[in-house]
């Protein structure tokens, strides 16, 4: 059931990356321009599209013309597929077409397939081309932006990978018709984050237009996506490699990564783990006196009004402090904690204790 949207105008939006810039475009109809920016930005002759079956199975017919090749590479997505065996599975399928290093991958799907189609990308023949087309929410506004790729370990999520930025990004939210409920509400998780640490104007808007943004209206849906790809290209164009500003970005992250690998990745979607980190983040933050306790009032509420998150109640707070200890934002034996300061600022702190994390998990309900 796919529905019509008229064509709106398109975004784009550049960014700066060490291999070369790049370009984000954005917009109703951005999918009919695929062919022709491939073109224009130089990337092919061969392009092989690397898309998940159910993607594929709702949106192939999109795509068939911004593919080289007869048959796509499909695999099986959702988090516990995001491992090095479905990389395997695409540098097979690479290795079988004779993929050399002028082929581009043309990932299309979900973060999880953005994330294991960039890495098989950034490791076969040293590093072949990616682009990215995003079709979740989540994939939009923040993971097909910034050229983190990997896969996760079963003790630590996306312990495996590497930095590799794609060579353009288009974002179509008329893909974004087919996505679940429970999908679509997991990447606003994402955008309350957008909103915390750099602009409060879309905790308002979600605030005020939930209803047309859940109904997936384009008018209310792409100004969203547009602001949120604003914001992470500007951090990863400053700070590619997170060395400093990027940090920003893991604004609750800490906590929601720790309870997707304390779950086996099964439970959570990532931004709902996400939801969860941004409170215990918050919440750590008006411990210690640093973030306003109405902020966390005003998230708590927002996090509550876009609905349900999985239960907690049953994880132990042990299991999530041993996958903290080996999350990727420990440097040095110190890890870096990100909490906010008011609406749209954030500090790190790198002295929180293991005390401190322990408070925050009994605070959103896990058990001791
Ligand atoms: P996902 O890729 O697993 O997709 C969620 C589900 O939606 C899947 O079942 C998929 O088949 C389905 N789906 C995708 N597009 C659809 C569509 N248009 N219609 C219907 N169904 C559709 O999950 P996600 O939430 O997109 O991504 C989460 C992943 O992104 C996590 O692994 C997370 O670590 C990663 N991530 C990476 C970065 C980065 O910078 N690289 C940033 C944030 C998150
Ligand atoms: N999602 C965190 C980052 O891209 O840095």
């Amino acid at each position: 059931m796919l529905s019509y949207h008229p064509p709106m105008e398109l975004t784009r939006i550049g960014v700066t990356a060490a291999a070369g810039a790049y370009s984000v475009i954005i917009g109703g109809g951005a999918i009919e321009s695929l062919p022709a920016e491939l073109n224009a930005a130089g990337l092919g002759p061969r392009r092989i599209i690397v898309s998940s079956k159910r993607v594929w199975k709702l949106h192939g017919k999109r795509f068939r013309h911004a593919t080289t090749e007869r048959v796509p590479v499909l695999v099986d997505d959702g988090e516990r597929h995001k491992n090095l065996v479905t990389v395997g599975k695409v540098h097979d399928a690479l290795v079988k077409s004779n993929a050399d290093r002028s082929t581009v991958v043309v990932a299309i799907g979900g973060g999880v397939i953005g994330d294991l189609a960039g890495f098989a990308a950034a490791t076969y023949l040293r590093g072949i081309r990616v682009v990215h087309v995003p079709t979740t929410l989540l994939a939009q506004v923040d993971s097909a932006i910034g050229g983190k790729t990997g896969v996760n370990h079963p003790l630590g999520k996306n312990l495996i990978g590497s930095f590799h930025p794609p060579s353009l990004v288009v974002a179509d939210p008329v893909v974004l018709d087919t996505l679940p409920r429970r999908e679509f509400r997991a990447g606003l998780y994402e955008v309350v984050k957008y909103g915390v640490i750099s602009d409060p104007s879309l905790l308002d808007r979600l605030r005020t237009s939930l209803p047309a943004i859940v109904a997936h209206e384009p008018a209310a849906v792409a100004p969203i996506v547009a602001a949120c790809c604003r914001i992470k290209a500007d951090v990863v164009s400053a700070d590619e490699r997170e060395s400093g500003l990027r940090r920003i970005l893991n604004f609750g992250h800490t906590v929601g990564h720790a309870l997707e690998a304390a779950t086996k990745y099964r439970r959570f979607r990532h931004g709902e783990a996400v939801g969860y980190g941004m409170l215990a983040a918050l919440s750590i933050g008006v411990v210690r006196g640093v973030t306003p306790p109405a902020l966390y009032e005003e998230i708590q509420s927002l996090v509550a009004q876009l609905g349900p998150l999985p239960r907690v109640s049953d994880i132990s707070s042990k299991t999530v402090l041993a996958a903290i200890a080996r999350d990727k934002k420990v440097v040095a034996g110190k890890l870096h904690f990100v909490a906010a300061t008011s609406r749209g600022h954030t500090t790190t702190l790198t002295d929180v204790s293991e005390k401190e994390i322990r408070t925050a998990l009994k605070t959103l309900g896990l058990r001791a």
